[in-house]
């Protein structure tokens, strides 16, 4: 009869908790959606501007200098004003500049507007995952911080076919004129429902906390984890805040040091092995095969296919394998495919499927392990008092690292050529296999409290 009850009770917390989780995880559709839009529109933009080759790459990565801005932003906002105040604020700045991008008259207004977007997707990137550790019970963590990776593979996946809808509304002068603006605008329609939904979610119970507010956290605590458990849950959490002091010079701690070298080292590793050269180049990767435009659109429609279908996959393993396994078999699965890709290119055997199943294939690598795992683990690593700050200086290097991918590119395409830019890629991700097997730590099924002390015991 009693375990009937805390079965119950269980069940009633979870669903809370998920609706919670859903909630800030459409801060990952955001992301997804704002980071993918452009490269519809781009083409359209290109000829309504008379835009060259450098303008081009500014109207695609604006947006990711905001970003980088958002992220550092974010850490000391929200430990100062509170996880869902500053998500509330991302909202706003996400809206302004869905309105402000699909509006303007001049290039110089859009990238105004795509930079004050930026801010907002760079901070829910870092807040979303965050808050979503921070309230949820440790055996379902992973699961629950991972739908934000789902919701930004869906909010890719979504706006591809919005931007192709909208491109195939009108002809080829409406499109210069006004589709564009259509496909940043329609971002509105999610940008205002995470707003209006966020006044429904409660503030982290851990940061009430850090801010001498227990009382308040109990109730959030309870509809958690029942009432039992939810007081040593307040102990355990006030108890990590007595042993921290949370400033920036504790971030560079000896004991720290290595949750901040294996945060930045896994946030740099997951761009610097190469992946959105695949998600923001896919049609021009495929292009290079000798695919014509539709085959090359339908192609890269496969890619967003994969990374959803795979994600969904390392939600259900997540809490199960756990996240160091994933990490490894997906590493050395990327760096293979990345070594066939290079080969292929350099053998001039591009012409039939070879290619295409194995970017798919390192695609499906990345959305099992990189992908989510990165973002799970960024967001549990760190102790309670310097967690926004820290989480917020490792997405800050995955967006410079970002940038940095995303811009170089293309031109290494035109100089080394695509089999060395594959197989630089390739030793990335073999890299990233030494570096988790030697660094990373498993953290599946552990309270953050406990994620803590495994690093003083490391230093020890
Ligand atoms: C990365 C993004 C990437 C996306 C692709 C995320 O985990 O941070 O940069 O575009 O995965 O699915």
């Amino acid at each position: 009869m009693n375990s009937s009850l805390n079965d119950k009770s269980q069940q009633v917390s979870l669903k809370f908790v998920t609706l919670v989780s859903i909630i800030s995880a459409l801060g990952g559709l955001l992301f997804g959606f704002d980071t993918a839009v452009v490269s519809g529109a781009i083409g359209f933009m290109k000829e309504r501007f008379l835009l060259n080759e450098v303008q081009v790459g500014w109207a695609v990565s604006s947006l990711i200098i905001g970003c980088i801005f958002g992220a550092a932003g974010a850490g000391v906002l929200s430990d100062r004003f509170g996880r869902k105040k500053v998500m509330i604020v991302a909202a706003i700045l996400f809206i302004i500049g869905s309105v402000g991008s699909a509006l303007p008259d001049t290039f110089s207004d859009y990238i105004i507007a795509r930079i004050i977007g930026g801010l907002g997707i760079g901070i829910t990137s870092t807040l979303c995952p965050l808050y979503n550790a921070e309230i949820a019970p440790a055996k379902y963590r992973g699961r629950l911080v991972a739908l934000n990776q789902l919701a930004t593979v869906t909010g890719i996946f979504l706006v591809y076919f919005i931007n192709t809808a909208i491109a195939g509304y009108g002809d080829d002068a409406w499109d210069i004129s006004t589709a564009w603006r259509w496909m940043f605008g329609v971002g509105i329609i999610p940008g205002v429902l995470f707003l209006i939904l966020l006044f429904f979610v409660p503030e982290s119970p851990r940061w009430l906390i850090k801010q001498k507010r227990a009382e308040q956290s109990l109730p959030i605590l309870i509809r958690i984890h029942g009432e039992e458990l939810a007081k040593k849950e307040v102990l355990d959490i006030k108890r990590s805040f007595q042993e921290e002091s949370g400033s920036i010079r504790q971030l560079f701690s000896p004991a720290l040091r290595l949750a901040l070298i294996v945060g930045v080292g896994l946030a740099v590793l997951q761009q610097v092995t190469g992946i959105n050269a695949v998600m923001y180049y896919a049609p021009e990767i495929f292009k290079a095969t000798g695919a014509g435009t539709d085959a090359s659109l339908s192609q890269t429609i496969l890619v967003g296919m994969i990374n959803f279908i795979f994600t969904i996959l390392a939600i259900w393993l997540i809490d199960r394998v756990g996240r160091k396994a994933l990490l490894l078999i997906g590493s050395a699965s990327m760096a293979i495919c990345l070594v066939v890709i290079g080969a292929a290119f350099q053998m001039g055997e591009t012409s039939g499927t070879l290619v295409l199943i194995f970017i798919l294939l390192y695609v499906a690598s990345f959305a099992i392990s990189l992908g989510p795992v990165v973002w799970v683990i960024l967001s549990e690593i760190f102790p309670n008092r310097i967690r926004g700050k820290a989480t917020a200086l490792a997405s800050m290097a995955l967006w410079i690292a970002d940038y940095i991918v995303s811009q170089t590119f293309p031109p290494m395409l035109a100089s080394a050529g695509p089999a060395i830019t594959f197989w630089i890629f390739a030793i990335m991700s073999l890299f990233t296999f030494f570096f988790t097997w030697k660094a990373v730590p498993e953290t599946k099924g552990k309270s953050l409290e406990e994620i803590e002390s495994l690093w003083s015991q490391s230093k020890a």
